[in-house]
């Protein structure tokens, strides 16, 4: 039987959410994954320190026993440098947010180039820059729209890093090649789907996600960086867990909810291409080099024999629909050590 043993996976970017849905969704990921990013689009959003250790409390209670790093994103705001000074070693990055982008993030910004010092004390202290690329134009040119600003970033800011959080298009994997300090994340869907599979015949809002899924060529583009283990992308699932009444609804919360089903979906996506060797460096490696991270140690076996997704994750008096939820997978998650 096919099998593969990833050492110490991470997941660049990821939603745990709080109280009763972080209880929920919280062993999910803790259980396969040696660390994760945290997003900081809490209402209110994690942007001082104490709500940041408070929250990072409250993941490690909620992760049970599971060897599991939860490495924590602050929301972008105008950070003073004693600020930013103080936050450097409890945190992996700040994430900045279009203000009104997606959900929670009506505290993101309004005008980057009115936070230019941010990102000058950023990239003299090395602290990493994590962005939610979207403007508010046509739904599908919002990333396409927003490059001329990593590129403006990159350009003016050469010692910043960057990561462009969960890429959509074709256009983003090219601009990613051009500049040093630039580097992405993506996520599984988004190897999977178009929007054909959200939009193009019966409306499937557990697929609807910002940034919504594109061309069969940008997921083209996207699947060949991801098989090649391209040294600047990293594996970030974005799962974004919203309850059953904010998805199936008039009004659908974007949001993929995949973290349970991650890694043996993606073993299945790269062993049908041939490239299972890769997805140690996708789904660590790479980030582990980008971030100088070294992850704790887990080693977490997938063979090629069959999984149920579930209909739904339940519990805490909430009820999660997960990407591929009731269908069979051709990998498992066999063994964590
Ligand atoms: O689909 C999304 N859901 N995209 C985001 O950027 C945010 C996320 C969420 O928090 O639900
Ligand atoms: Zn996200």
């Amino acid at each position: 039987m096919k099998e593969i043993t990833i050492q110490s996976p991470l997941d660049m970017h990821l939603h745990l959410r709080d109280e009763e849905m972080l209880k929920l969704v919280a062993p999910l990921t803790a259980e396969t994954f040696a660390g994760a990013v945290i997003m900081p689009n809490l209402v209110p959003p994690v942007d001082n320190l104490d709500s940041l250790h408070a929250y990072k409390e409250r993941i490690t209670a909620a992760q049970g026993e599971h060897k599991f790093t939860p490495y924590m994103a602050m929301f972008f705001r105008d950070y003073t440098e004693a600020e930013l000074a103080a936050a450097k070693e409890h945190m992996i990055g700040i994430k900045l947010y279009p203000a009104g982008a997606t959900t929670n993030s009506e505290a993101g910004v309004k005008a980057i180039d009115a936070v230019e010092p941010v990102f000058k004390m950023m990239e003299e202290m090395e602290i990493p820059l994590m962005v939610h690329g979207e403007t508010h134009g046509f739904v599908m040119d919002r990333e396409k729209e927003f490059l001329a600003s990593y590129e403006y970033l990159a350009k003016k800011f050469p010692k910043l890093q960057i990561t462009m959080e969960h890429i959509t298009t074709a256009d983003a994997v090219d601009l990613m090649g051009r500049y040093e300090n630039l580097r992405a994340t993506v996520t599984l869907q988004h190897l999977i789907i178009t929007l054909d599979d959200v939009a193009g015949g019966l409306l499937n809002p557990h697929l609807f996600c910002k940034p919504i899924a594109k061309r069969p060529e940008d997921r083209e583009a996207l699947l060949q960086a991801a098989l090649a283990a391209n040294p600047s992308l990293m594996f970030g699932s974005d799962s974004a867990p919203h309850p059953l009444s904010k998805k199936e609804c008039c009004g659908c919360a974007a949001g993929v909810f995949t973290a349970p089903l991650a890694l043996p979906r993606l073993a299945q996506l790269f062993d049908d291409h041939g490239k299972l060797d890769n997805l140690q460096n996708f789904i660590s490696g790479n980030a582990q080099r980008l971030y100088g991270l070294t992850p704790l140690e887990k080693k977490v076996t997938l063979k090629k024999t069959p999984s149920q997704v579930p209909a739904a994750y339940e519990g805490f008096g909430q009820h999660v629909v997960p990407m591929h939820a009731g269908e069979e997978l051709p990998w498992s998650v066999t063994e964590i050590n």
